[in-house]
């Protein structure tokens, strides 16, 4: 008789990441597109300016992530941050806010996926890195194009 090693299906790469998306402009749409296409991640939270957005439930409804993904104002952020749940957040924001949300979800323990630049001077750009050395997280700047 012959054994095959079938992985558990319950594997840390089987469970979902809970996440948040921070900024829900132009591309903070492409990334919700995209991870909302993934079965390994859960998008817990999205923040954003509510006021100015009236599409945020309208594409929710799209992903069916109505009864999963919460929405929180620009004020609500620090429940965000302090949700020890979330495990990465993707920082979508214009890149004058990039700075001060990377250094708050680092300090939270969270990894940061941020679109780029993380910042226009080199000074924020090195300050942000020694922030998630500091932390021992992970803070990666990705391209779309
Ligand atoms: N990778 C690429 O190809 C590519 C292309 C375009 C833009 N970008 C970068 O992506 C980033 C976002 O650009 P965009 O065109 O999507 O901008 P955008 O203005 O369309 O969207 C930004 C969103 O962030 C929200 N926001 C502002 N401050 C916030 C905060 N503190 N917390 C949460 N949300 C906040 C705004 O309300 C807005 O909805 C920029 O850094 C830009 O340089 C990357």
């Amino acid at each position: 008789m012959c054994s095959v090693n079938v992985p558990s299906m319950d594997t840390e790469e089987t469970i979902p990441i809970d996440t948040a998306i921070f900024g829900l402009g132009r591309m903070g749409k492409v990334h919700l597109h995209n991870l909302a296409s993934t079965f390994r991640v859960n998008i817990k939270w999205i923040v954003d300016d509510i006021s100015v957005h009236d599409d945020i439930r309208t594409l929710l409804q799209k992903y069916r992530l109505e009864h999963v993904t919460r929405v929180a104002s620009l004020e609500e952020a620090d429940t965000v941050h302090s949700d020890t749940s979330v495990k990465a957040v993707f920082v979508c924001t214009p890149t004058i806010q990039h700075g001060p949300v990377i250094k708050k979800a680092l300090t939270a323990g969270k990894h940061v996926f941020c679109e780029k630049p993380i910042a226009t001077s080199a000074e924020t750009i090195k300050s942000c890195y020694a922030v998630a050395k500091e932390a021992n997280r992970s803070l990666f700047c990705g391209f779309n194009k």
